[in-house]
C-alpha cells in the first residue's frame, strides 16, 4: 500500500486534534511544543472542553467546533490526531481518511478486531496513512533493550511484571477488562516490537480483588506463544498497593547465551554466560561479560513526541511508520485473544481471532470501496501481511 506524501516536506503540518479530554490535553502539550506542527483546529462533542483547551494552550488562531469536516475545512487541515474514546475511533478515522486527511489515532485503534480490520481496509481504500499512537514503543532505553535481545542468543522466554494503583474515574471503571483492553495493549505491542516476531496463541486468566474500585477484572496473567516458540508471559495489576513498577513494567528476557532486563525506565542490563565453559563440578555457565556492548540510545523523541515525530516523518518521506494500522491490528488481536481466553478458559489462536474478525467485518454495513478492499484480501492474514512492518 502507498499513501499520499505531503507536498512541502519542510513546512509545519496543520493538525486538527479531535478529543479534548484528559489525553487530548497531553497531546496539546506535545503539539504546542513541536516545530513540526501547527494546531489549526480542535474538535470535541463538548465544545466547552474544546474552547477551554484553546484558551489554556494559547491557541487563539485555532478553529473550534464539534464537526470534524467543518473544522478541518476552515482550518485548512493536513492531518488529524484522534484522541477520542475508543468507540468513536473508527467513525472519525473514516471521515478524516475519506476527506483526504491522514490520521494518527490513539490506541486502541478500535474496540474490536473486526473494526480494526475495517480501519485498515478504509486506509487502503482512501490511500491515506492511518497510524496508531502506541507511544510506549518510543523510549530510547527500550530501543537499546531491543538491541540487547540480539546479544543473548536464541530467545526462550520474555516476561513483563506490571503493577500500578490506577485511579481513572470514567469509562475505564465500567469496562469488563480494563487492564487488558486499556493498558496491556502497550506491553503486548512492545513484546512484538522487541521480539520482532508475531504472536501465535495465548492462554490468559483474569480476576478482580475484593478491594478493587473497578467493575471489571484488574489482574491478568497471560502466556503468549510467538513464532519460533518463544513464550511471552505478562502479569499485570491495576489494583496493587505499594512497590509499584514503572508504567512500562519490568522486563526480563532469557536466551541461550544470557539474560537481558529493562526496568521500564532507563536501565538495561545484560549478562552473557558461556555454557561450554561450565564451572567444574557444578554444570553452571560462566558469566563471560556484564553490560551492554552497543552504546545506549539517547537521541530520539520519546512517548507521544516519538509517535508524532514518526507520523510526521512518514508523511514527509512516504516510509511506513511503526504501528501503521495493518501491523498494529496484530497487537490489538493479542488483546482480543487474551480477553477471549480469559472468558472461556481456553488457549486461543491469534489467527482464529483474525479470521472471525474478518468474517464479522464482511457482515457489517460498509462503504462499497472498503468492502472491495476487504474482499480483495481473501483472508485477514493476507491483507495484513501485504503491508510490511518497518524494517527498523
Ligand atoms: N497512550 C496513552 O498512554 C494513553 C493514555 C490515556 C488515554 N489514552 C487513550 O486516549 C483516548 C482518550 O482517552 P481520554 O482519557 O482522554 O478520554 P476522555 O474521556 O478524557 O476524553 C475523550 C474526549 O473525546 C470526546 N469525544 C468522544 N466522542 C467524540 C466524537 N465522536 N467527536 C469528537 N469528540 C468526541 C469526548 O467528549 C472527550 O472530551 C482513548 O483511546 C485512550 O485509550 C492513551
Amino acid at each position: 500500500m502507498t499513501f499520499e506524501r505531503l507536498q512541502d516536506p519542510t513546512a509545519p503540518v496543520r493538525i486538527v486534534l479531535v478529543g479534548a479530554g484528559l489525553m487530548g490535553r497531553n497531546w496539546l502539550t506535545t503539539l504546542t511544543g513541536s516545530r513540526d506542527v501547527v494546531v489549526a483546529g480542535i474538535v470535541d462533542l463538548d465544545i466547552d472542553l474544546a474552547e477551554a483547551a484553546r484558551a489554556d494552550f494559547g491557541l487563539a488562531g485555532a478553529v473550534v467546533g464539534a464537526d470534524l469536516l467543518g473544522v478541518a475545512r476552515a482550518a485548512r487541515a493536513q492531518a488529524v490526531i484522534n484522541v477520542t474514546v475508543p468507540r468513536a475511533h473508527l467513525p472519525i478515522n473514516t471521515e478524516a481518511l475519506f476527506a483526504g486527511l491522514p490520521v494518527l489515532c490513539e490506541k486502541p485503534i478500535a474496540p474490536t478486531v473486526s473494526e480494526a480490520l475495517v480501519a485498515a481496509a478504509t486506509a487502503e481504500a482512501a490511500g491515506q496513512l492511518l497510524m496508531t499512537s502506541q507511544n510506549r514503543r518510543y523510549y530510547n532505553s527500550l530501543a537499546s533493550y531491543r538491541d540487547a535481545l540480539g546479544e543473548i542468543g536464541e530467545l526462550a522466554l520474555l516476561t513483563t511484571e506490571y503493577a500500578k494503583e490506577a485511579h481513572f474515574p470514567g469509562f475505564r471503571e465500567q469496562m469488563p477488562h480494563p487492564l487488558l483492553v486499556d493498558m496491556a495493549i502497550h506491553a503486548f505491542d512492545v513484546a512484538r516490537y522487541v521480539l520482532r516476531l508475531d504472536p501465535v496463541s495465548v492462554w490468559c486468566e483474569t480476576y478482580n480483588p475484593g478491594w478493587s474500585w473497578f467493575d471489571g477484572d484488574t489482574i491478568a496473567n497471560a502466556v503468549f506463544e510467538f513464532e519460533s516458540g518463544v513464550r511471552y508471559r505478562y502479569t499485570g495489576t491495576w489494583t496493587t498497593r505499594g512497590l509499584l513498577t514503572s508504567w512500562n513494567g519490568v522486563w526480563r528476557a532469557s536466551g541461550s547465551h544470557g539474560t537481558a532486563t529493562w526496568d521500564g525506565e532507563r536501565d538495561v542490563e545484560v549478562e552473557r554466560a558461556n555454557a561450554e565453559a561450565a564451572l567444574p563440578g557444578t554444570g553452571s555457565s560462566v558469566v563471560v561479560s556484564r553490560g551492554f556492548s552497543t552504546p545506549m540510545r539517547d537521541d530520539a523523541p520519546e512517548e507521544i513526541a516519538g509517535s508524532l515525530a514518526d507520523f510526521i516523518d512518514a508523511l514527509r518521506t512516504g516510509r511506513v511508520p511503526e504501528s501503521e494500522v495493518h501491523s498494529n491490528v496484530r497487537s490489538f488481536a493479542m488483546v482480543e485473544a487474551a480477553v477471549r481466553s480469559a472468558d472461556t478458559g481456553k488457549r486461543v489462536r491469534i489467527d482464529s481471532v483474525l479470521d472471525e474478525g474478518y468474517t464479522a467485518a464482511l457482515d457489517a454495513p460498509l462503504p462499497d470501496e472498503v468492502r472491495a478492499v476487504l474482499v480483495s484480501w481473501g483472508t485477514a492474514r493476507a491483507g495484513l501481511d501485504a503491508v510490511p512492518a518497518p524494517a527498523s
